[in-house]
């Protein structure tokens, strides 16, 4: 189409429209699109949200409810909000998943996975000062739990926290500034995905069979444009369900309660998606040595593209690494859920084995796998 011809649609032309697209690419890979769709929800449900709250103690936890009850559809933005967070975490962990069952992070797609995993950290610190702004008991816990693990590092780290709290609380001070950051974050982490799926332009999508295929490509539009449109019906129907009728299920009651820093909750529970990290941390009788293995965790994803050791790409390909997969996949959701169990017996030893199972897998099993491959290949 001539009109597609002028320069800035002419980018749309290119990444949207007449994109040579694997013709065997399946569902799995609407996760990309359904994590920009997110993106997307989160932005203009969080600006709508951001006229009528308050940024400050006395007032925000007032102004979340004067959201829900007075504001036209306010309950609606809330919750779409508050659940949108939880299914751009769902969506983008099956986004991971498939990265790590299909090989998507090996060369010469590495850069935009590590991007990725930049990407991931940005959201973790966006949903978690968040969770702050509606000023519930688990909002100050939280933060007051989290930013304290900073003081673990030597030597600075208590200035650190009165730095990060611009005070000697979590208090208003704290609430602003985790306001302004909660505002600018996805900002740059919409910039971040169009440098991402930029990258992953230049080489081109992966596919299931994890081969370079330069001959088996068609347009992006109609075929794929369908397919996504297709995935994202069903994603809404998936997010309604929550949204409309259990939009608490994933919350915690105790966020209707005002923060207040003289009464200390039973138990201090981060969101679920958290969870798996946070079982990582308390797995370690140590702080610094807790704070370490969970920021490790993540980055240890980062260093996939380099950790792999074969040229297969794909586990339709690799029999032993499929079994180890749905056993990576198995140990995060048992992290996920002796994150949300107290710190007692047998919680806390199931905790330890799965976190070094998580470490010895990445560090451990999956460079020696591709090397056991090679040598069961080379004596078949
Ligand atoms: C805001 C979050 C993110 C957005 C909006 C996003 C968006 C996208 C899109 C639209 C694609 C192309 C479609 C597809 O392959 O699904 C893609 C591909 C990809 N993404 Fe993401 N992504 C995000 C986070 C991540 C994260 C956290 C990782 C990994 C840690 C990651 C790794 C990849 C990889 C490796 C590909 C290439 C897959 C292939 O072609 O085989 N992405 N992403």
């Amino acid at each position: 189409m001539q009109i597609l011809k002028q320069p800035l649609l002419s980018i749309v032309n290119d990444h949207l429209v007449d994109y040579p697209t694997p013709i065997n690419i399946h569902y799995a890979w609407s996760f990309g699109f359904l994590a920009s769709m997110c993106l997307i929800i989160q932005i203009l449900t969080g600006i709508f949200l951001a006229m009528h709250y308050t940024t400050h103690v006395d007032l925000a936890f007032a102004s979340v409810e004067h959201i829900m009850r007075d504001v036209n559809f306010g309950w609606l933005l809330r919750y779409l909000h508050a659940n949108g967070a939880s299914m751009f975490f769902i969506v983008v962990y099956m986004h991971v998943f498939r990265g790590l069952y299909f090989g998507s992070y090996a060369a010469p797609r590495h850069w935009v996975w590590a991007l990725g995993v930049l990407i991931l950290l940005l959201m973790i610190l966006t949903a978690f000062i968040g969770y702050v702004l509606p000023w519930g008991q688990m909002s100050l816990w939280g933060a007051t739990v989290i930013t304290n693990l900073v003081s673990a590092v030597p030597l600075v780290g208590d200035s650190i926290v009165t730095w990060l709290w611009g005070g000697f609380s979590v208090d208003n001070a704290t609430l602003n500034r985790f306001f302004s950051l909660h505002y600018l974050l996805p900002f740059i982490i919409a910039a971040a995905s169009l440098v991402h799926i930029a990258i992953l332009h230049q080489d081109g999508s992966g596919n299931p069979l994890g081969i370079d295929s330069t001959v088996d490509k068609i347009s992006f539009h109609p075929y794929f444009i369908v397919k996504d449109f297709l995935g994202l019906t069903l994603f809404i129907i998936f997010f309604a369900m929550f949204a409309y009728f259990n939009p608490n299920i994933l919350g915690h009651s105790d966020n209707y309660i005002e923060a207040n820093p003289m009464v200390t909750p039973a138990h201090i529970v981060p969101e679920w998606y958290f969870l798996p990290f946070y079982a990582i941390l308390r797995s370690i009788p140590h702080k610094l040595g807790g704070v370490i293995a969970m920021v490790l965790a993540i980055v240890v994803l980062a260093l996939l593209p380099w950790i792999h050791s074969t040229e297969i790409r794909s586990s339709r390909f690799r029999p032993i690494y499929r079994v180890f997969y749905w056993t990576i996949i198995s140990c995060c959701l048992i992290l996920g859920w002796i994150g949300g169990m107290p710190v007692e017996d047998p919680y806390i030893l199931i905790g330890q084995v799965a976190s070094i199972f998580y470490f010895v897998y990445f560090l451990g099993i999956l460079p020696l796998l591709g090397k056991v491959e090679k040598f069961l290949l080379s004596i078949k």
